[in-house]
């Protein structure tokens, strides 16, 4: 059967190449410590699970949800949002539930993009942004994040003939893969930049909630006016441990949150609703297991950072994200660092190319694995003479 050239232009998606080799070791009997995924191996929160039992007890969520959500969770986000980041939100239009912020996001440009039209987007980044652009036809206009720019485009830099073909731009602050977090004038920037040149600002805000050291992340919708220019997303995927569970939300400009509800419910007619009564619970019940989770993966992510400082790294403990973004050793490339860490350590990590050419020269490691098992991967890169 011959397919689509649209499917054509898209590669397999990351981790399903990763998981494919991972499984292939483990069938040769290699132990991997996974540094690959960015899945919490934490359990969801007790109160979220016994909601869940309780709603489903009561036998009302059979039917099919509407594709914006219930009005009680969009309301218990509006609250959330208020709580959290004293951001006002409409529940009624300025909220759309999604089935986990990775549909949303796939389905936006269906709602903006037409042929030819330009999404900027940060290189690297969540590869989705840009495959969505690419399904919906348009052409990804990809931004370098590096070191040298602290992880934020420089958006001076975008040639006009681009910005006046661009329809969307995306950032993601706290980022993933690289773990940088951006102060509120870079926001404040980012939405003058959209408002001057008739552009959506697209926040994806998965990781507002992992912040260390005393480290609290910030909206995009905090600064004034950027409602007119801006959508953002978010996810209970990492703040509550429910990657599974397929449950977020897209937030702010109505017109924005609108055109999603329409395309979704030509699509997916909307998330089950027993989810959804169990995200209610998650957003609006205790927050100390958010502030539990944090403990951990600052542990975890102290104790690899320091880990790879004694073999010759120099890295800053990032503020945010399970993310640890780690140059790769002189002379070595993404790929070659990637496979030696694999075939002679056991050590899975993601090739930092996999999220567009400027990763080139980096790895990720996702620190979703008990210390214990980072403290035997520092031991095993030893081991075998590995430094930077
Ligand atoms: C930056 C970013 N955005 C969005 C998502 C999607 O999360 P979900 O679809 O589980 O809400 C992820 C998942 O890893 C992510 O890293």
């Amino acid at each position: 059967m011959k397919r689509s050239k649209r499917l054509d232009k898209i590669p397999p998606y990351l981790f399903v190449k990763i998981e494919e080799k991972k499984a292939e070791l483990t069938r040769q009997g290699i132990g991997i410590i996974d540094f690959g995924i960015g899945d919490p191996d934490l359990p969801t929160p007790a109160h979220i699970f016994k909601k869940m039992h309780d709603v489903l007890e009561l036998n009302d969520s059979a039917q099919y949800p509407t594709s914006k959500g219930e009005l009680s969770f969009r309301k218990a986000v509006a609250d959330w949002y208020k709580k959290r980041f004293n951001v006002t939100l409409d529940p009624i239009s300025e909220v759309c539930c999604l089935i986990g912020s990775k549909e949303g996001l796939a389905h936006l440009p269906l709602c903006f993009i037409d042929q030819g039209d330009v999404s900027l987007i940060p290189d690297p980044s969540y590869p989705v942004y840009k495959i969505s652009t690419t399904l919906a036809g348009g052409e990804p206009y990809l931004l370098p994040l590096t070191a040298k720019n602290n992880f934020m485009a420089d958006l001076d830099s975008i040639p006009n003939n681009i910005v006046n073909k661009a329809k969307l731009l995306y950032i993601n602050y706290p980022n993933n893969p690289t773990g940088a977090v951006a102060d509120k004038d870079y926001f404040v920037k980012c939405v003058e930049f959209c408002k001057k040149n008739n552009i959506l600002l697209v926040s994806d805000l998965a990781y507002s909630e992992m912040g260390y050291d005393g480290y609290v992340p910030s909206s995009v919708l905090e600064v004034p006016g950027a409602k007119d220019v801006t959508i953002e997303f978010h996810s209970l995927s990492k703040t509550y441990n429910m990657t599974g569970w397929r449950i977020g939300m897209a937030v702010g400009n109505k017109e924005v949150a609108q055109a999603l509800a329409t395309i979704k419910s030509n699509i997916d007619s909307g998330a089950f609703k027993a989810i959804q009564y169990a995200g209610i619970e998650a957003l609006s019940g205790s927050q100390d297991c958010v502030k539990q989770n944090n403990k951990i993966f600052e542990e975890r992510r102290d104790v690899l950072i320091d880990g790879l400082n004694t073999l010759g790294w120099n890295l800053k403990k990032p503020q945010a994200t399970f993310y640890m973004w780690v140059p790769v050793p002189k002379g070595e490339t993404s790929t070659s660092f990637t496979e030696k860490l694999l075939e002679k350590c056991g050590i899975l990590v993601v090739p930092g190319n996999g999220y567009g050419p400027s990763g080139e020269g980096y790895v990720r490691f996702a620190i979703t694995i008990p210390k214990e098992r980072i403290a035997e991967a520092i031991e095993r890169l030893k081991k075998n003479r590995i430094s930077c």
